[in-house]
Formats: C-alpha cells, structure tokens, sequence
C-alpha cells in the first residue's frame, strides 16, 4: 500500500477551494492586488493566534529573515550565529545582507541549537546575533537562550520556518516571545500559500515600523531605501481561508507522531523523544538511521515501496561548498548530516499507514 509523503487532496477540500475561488474572483472583479483586506485580516488573527503583538506578512520565508536582520542593521562586518544543520536559507539571508554566518553546534539528540556553543562561539567570533532554527518543527531551548542573549546583548532572530503549531511548552506558541520570529507560508508547510509567502512576528513597535517600511520600498522613511516584499492580496486570502483549521491539522500531525512513536519502538532506527510530541509542529518527521549508507539502502528500500521518504538534510552548511569557508562549531551537526531520513507526514495518515511504514522498515532490517 502506499503511503505519500504529502497530501494536498484532503488539504485542500472542495469547501475550502469553494471558499478560496470565490474570494479570488473578488480581488480579479475589485483588482485588489497587493496589500488588501485578507492581508490585515490575516496579519490580526495570525498575531493573536501565536500571542504577538504584531504579524508583517512579507513575500517569502527567505526575505522574512532578511528583512529581520536588516531590522537590527545588520550588514557588512557583522557575525550572526546560524545553526550548523539547517535548510541553507537561514545562513543565505546573513550572506544576502552583508554579514558573516558562523556556525554554532546543534544538541546530539534533537539537533536544535546549543546554548553552550552559542556561549563558546560568541567568546571566540564575537556574535551580533543569533538565528536558532526551530528545525522540523521542533522548538529551541529559548529560555536558556534567551537568558544568554540578553546578558550578553545579542539580537535572536527564531526562524520558525516549520514551526507554525510548534509550542515552547505548555500554552507558549511559537510567537510568544521577546525575539523576532519569522515563518515561511511555502506550498509544503504546515500553514501554507498557494506560492511564496512569508511573516514575521515581534512585540516590538519600532522593529514593526521599521519591518513595515522597508518590506514596501522604504515608504514612510525618506531616509532609507527598503526593497519589494509585499505578500499578494491572493496569498493572503488563501492563508486567511485556511487558518481556521490549522489547530486541527496540527493535532492531528501530533497524533501521525505518537503512532510513529509507538511503532517504532524496537527498531534500529532513533526517533525524537516522546516528549516533543505535545511540542513539535511535525512539520516533518525525522528518523536517525547508524551511517548514511544505511539511510540510503533505507530510504530506496521505502521508496520501492511508494512510501514517500526524504534525506533532510545530506550535509551541514559547512559542507555546502558554497559555505566552505565560514568557521563555527558544527561537531554534532556533523553527526546528523545523510544519517537523517524523515518518513511520510501530514494530517490524514491514518493509523494502519503509519503502521506500514513501521512494517516496512522492520522488513528492510529482517
Ligand atoms: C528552516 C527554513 N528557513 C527558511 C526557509 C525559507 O523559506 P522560503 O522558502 O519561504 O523562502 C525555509 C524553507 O523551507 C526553511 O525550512
């Protein structure tokens, strides 16, 4: 039986699709473009929703960290501490405004930043700021990070790309917090566009204001030039009709993650502790396999099978030969790089498919 990685079918229902093409003829009939009514609709709501004070909806996730650090000045001399295992987009916005990524290590089990090597890198380079990755869904050790940061006065900047539906712990969303925290709306994500969108979300009103003007050209700053990031009104209004059952798909990702949990118990492949279920957005569900050679035997062993598999991610930044020559910490993150395989995940696994995939894996290793 197959088992698809992603399901777009049941995601986007013919009552959402009816919802989402009447509110498309509209904007065609009133050519309300850009910058329209869903977008303030959405950026109010999506603010309330992860308890922050302000939501900017800008184009893409890439330019949401862009246009954070541009927020903090940040450009030409200035390190930033980037994670050593992410998607590169978090170390491409640093490189995009000027400034120097450095790599700080992640934790073996999770692969979420380490607040220790934030400490040691921070000793060493002398960091401006720092960019955790809420990775697969996953949330960082923000208290611990937090706590460093503003002793030492450096700007965090969480890239909750995958994290819409992660929690911090109980009753803290991922938003609910003192830093800038950007997302990614792409097709793929948990809370997703129909193209590219992004946002960032802050409790600060200068770094709003000053998010708001360069996001639009600079508008409203006769002093600085900004840059085209508007979200489409289109987007928007895909985002604004599919908000009310993101609380739902997510639990039901949460349920995908404890089914995994349980039926791959015993099976020489690691998974993330139990106790990240009720936490993670599950954006993705990530699997440790002993070698990359194991991972790929693996990965083409599903794939025969049509079970959706994916090798996030094959390398650390530093082994990106784009990123060669940036320095950091990045052991650990070593240790994930190929070995990582994330198994099928989205709202509408049932059980018995999850349950297959388990199957599936006790087989290649009997
Ligand atoms: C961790 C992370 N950061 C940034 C991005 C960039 O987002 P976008 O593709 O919307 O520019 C992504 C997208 O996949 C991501 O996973």
């Amino acid at each position: 039986m197959a088992v698809s990685f992603y399901n777009f079918h049941d995601l986007h229902h013919d009552s959402l699709k009816n919802t989402i093409k009447e509110r498309l003829n509209n904007i065609i009939d009133n050519n309300a473009f850009v910058e329209g009514e869903f977008n303030t609709a959405f950026e109010k709501e999506f603010a309330a929703k992860q308890k922050a004070k302000h939501c900017l909806l800008v184009a893409n996730g890439t330019d949401a960290l862009e246009i954070s650090l541009l927020a903090y000045c940040i450009g030409h001399g200035d390190k930033v501490g980037v994670p050593g295992i992410t998607f590169y987009a978090t170390a491409e916005a640093v490189l995009n405004v000027g400034a120097t990524p450095v790599w700080v290590d992640v934790d073996p089990v999770a692969g979420l930043m380490c607040p220790q090597s934030v400490k040691r890198v921070h000793e060493k380079h002398g960091l401006k700021g720092i960019m955790p990755v809420h990775i697969y869904g996953l949330p960082c050790p923000m208290d611990e990070l937090n706590s460093y940061c503003q002793s030492e006065n450096i700007f965090i900047i969480e890239d909750a790309a995958q994290a819409q539906g992660t929690f911090y712990k109980n009753e803290s969303p991922v938003g609910d917090s003192p830093n800038l925290v950007t997302f990614s709306f792409y097709p793929t994500k948990n809370l997703s566009a129909f193209g590219d969108a992004g946002c960032i979300l802050t409790n600060d009103d200068d770094l709003a204001k000053k998010i708001v003007t360069i996001r639009n050209h600079g508008r409203g700053d006769e002093t600085s030039m900004g840059r085209n990031s508007r979200c489409d009104h289109m987007q928007a209004a895909v985002l604004h009709a599919k908000l009310p059952e993101i609380d739902k798909f997510n639990n039901q990702r949460k349920m995908v993650a404890q089914y995994y949990f349980n039926a791959l118990q015993g099976l020489p492949v690691k998974t993330l502790p139990e106790h990240f279920i009720c936490l993670s957005s599950w954006h993705l569900y990530p699997v440790q396999c002993e070698s990359s050679e194991v991972r790929e035997k693996l990965m083409n062993f599903l794939r025969e099978k049509e079970i959706g598999c994916t090798p996030f991610y094959e390398k650390t930044l530093s082994q990106e030969p784009a990123l060669a020559q940036y320095e950091g910490e990045d052991k650990n993150a070593r240790g994930f790089a190929g070995h990582t395989l994330c198994l099928p995940m989205n709202p509408f696994l049932s059980q018995k498919d999850v349950e297959e995939v388990a199957g599936a894996i006790k087989e290649f290793f009997s």
